[in-house]
């Protein structure tokens, strides 16, 4: 029987209290809970990467949970029966046979089973659950707007365990902030999609969640996170704070950060590289942010201690940092890749690009050449495409008029012929799905082979530098304790 229960509740925020240093929620699992515990223990922000996290819990599940993380985590779950399903679905007692794959879970539509949105709703929990586990400091959750169908769940999920800040970048937030004071109180909440194709008389396509079609009886209220928007122009901050209901705060994202960047204003321009140029435009007026009168925070090459001071001296909360978080010792990169990426900073052979045709999503994605990954044209051109995740498929309307799904890194053939997307749209895509999962350890087994892993990172690495000539000789990573400690140096 599933209790009405107590939630945890967030750490008591406000404006004088917001942290100076929030570690960045970096995808798929690169920000999982021991980084984001490691942070918030030291009174910065720990953000746990909120993407595909039903993905990873049961790959977690899979591989045995080791040291029984998940399984803890579950025990707290509400909904008791939920996580029952979910253990006796998943878990693979001493870990699976490497030779077999992963078992999949169902990829998201408008209309997921309750299955999947247990397992989602779980999933967010455990994170949540994990990164605040043992100590009071604060913890968010990270999602990206452009990941539309899951966010309900995910937030739902991630609410229950008490979230203090959720973080949501890539696209417009405007409707998240009412939607977590819905999910608060246990409301259906709808978010409007958007789908190729449609027009304004095919009315509204939205994903619904009832979140009491989950319990029996009626849980008592969570309370409500604070909610920062991840912006890379002034507008859209003032858009979203001359709405009813304004988000809390915001980070402002230069193009130098890691993962997806907002494309550059203006029309289509690249380089030799095929990487796009930015120019003034793209600059934000730190002046209008200050007009807007909520705190902020800068990202993007502001790992350092100068980067610190000057924040706070424009009159920014504190900065967000990625990339030297993601290179210390509890992040989730996989371990040799993140000796290999260390290396080339030692060596100087560091090659980080822009790459505007990568992400299905179409916005500029950073990749770190790494041989054996899909930064590899060999690499990429040997890999058989499969779409067996999805969670950047784009609905659209098909010719018979229903919803369909498609992502141009899928296979040609579904693509174009079946789903009727243009073959000029698949060229360079890389599976962000199968990629990132790699990159955190959970390589999708193929018939004889794992699938390639794609490693993202910002494009400014004077914080690991710098972190790497303090790091004592003998030791293999510096950890989010240094990074913290070298932040605060200056
Ligand atoms: C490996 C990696 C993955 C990232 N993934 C995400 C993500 O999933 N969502 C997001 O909003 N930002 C993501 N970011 C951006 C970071 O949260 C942060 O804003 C950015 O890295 C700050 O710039 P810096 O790397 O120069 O410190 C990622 C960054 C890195 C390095």
């Amino acid at each position: 029987m599933d209790h009405p229960h107590q939630p945890a509740g967030p750490a008591a925020v406000d404006a004088g209290t917001h942290p100076r240093i929030i570690q960045g929620g970096m995808g798929v699992a690169i920000s999982g809970w021991p980084l984001a515990n490691a942070v918030a223990r030291r009174g910065g922000l720990g953000v746990v990467s909120g993407t595909a996290l039903e993905v990873v819990m049961a790959r977690r599940l899979q591989l045995g949970d080791e040291g029984g993380h998940v399984r803890r985590a579950l025990e707290h779950f509400p909904l008791r029966d939920a996580a029952r399903r979910i253990i006796d679905t998943y878990l693979a007692p001493g870990g699976k046979d490497g030779e077999r794959p992963f078992k999949n879970v169902r990829t998201f539509t408008l209309e997921p089973d309750i299955g999947l949105q247990e397992l989602t709703v779980a999933a967010n929990f455990v994170e949540v659950y994990l990164a605040k586990e043992g100590h009071t400091g604060p913890v968010g959750i990270n999602y990206l707007r452009k990941i539309e169908l899951p966010i309900p769940f995910s937030l739902y999920g991630a609410m229950l365990a008490g979230v203090d800040y959720v973080i949501v970048g890539a696209g417009n937030p405007g409707e998240l902030p009412g939607m977590i004071r819905r999910l608060a109180r246990h409301d259906v909440v709808r978010l409007p999609l958007r789908v190729q194709g449609i027009t304004s008389a095919d009315g509204e396509v939205e994903v619904v969640f009832d979140p009491t079609v989950l319990w029996r009886g009626r849980p008592v209220d969570l309370a409500t996170p604070a909610f920062l928007a991840i912006v890379a122009s002034v507008d859209l901050a003032a858009g979203l704070a001359a709405m009813p209901k304004p988000p809390d705060g915001y980070i402002v994202e230069a193009p130098s950060a890691g993962g997806h960047n907002a494309p550059p204003r203006g029309p289509r321009r690249t380089d030799d590289r095929g990487q796009p140029i930015y120019d003034a435009r793209d600059d934000v007026d730190l002046a209008e942010m200050r007009a807007i009168g909520a705190p902020f925070w800068l990202a993007g090459a502001f790992g350092t201690p100068d980067g610190l001071r000057y924040a706070l001296a424009e009159g920014a909360a504190g900065v967000q940092l990625g990339t030297a978080f993601a290179l210390c010792e509890e992040s989730g990169l996989a371990p040799d890749l993140k000796r290999q990426v260390l290396e080339q900073v030692v060596t100087d052979t560091l090659d980080v690009r822009s790459d505007w045709r990568a992400s299905p999503t179409g916005f500029p994605f950073r990749i770190v050449n790494v041989p054996g990954t899909v930064s590899d044209e060999a690499v990429y051109d040997d890999r058989r495409r499969v779409c067996d995740l999805g969670m950047l498929r784009m609905p659209y309307k098909t010719e018979g008029g229903s919803i369909g799904y498609r992502c141009p890194a899928e296979p040609l053939r579904a693509y174009v012929d079946v789903k009727g997307g243009r073959a000029a749209n698949t060229e360079g895509r890389r599976c962000l799905c199968n990629g990132l999962l790699a990159t955190a350890g959970y390589a999708q087994r193929r018939a004889g082979y794992d699938e390639p892993a794609l490693v993202t990172a910002g494009s400014d690495f004077r914080g690991v530098r710098e972190l790497l000539d303090r790091t004592s000789p003998g030791t293999e990573f510096y950890t989010a304790a240094d990074v913290m400690g070298y932040l605060s140096s200056g």
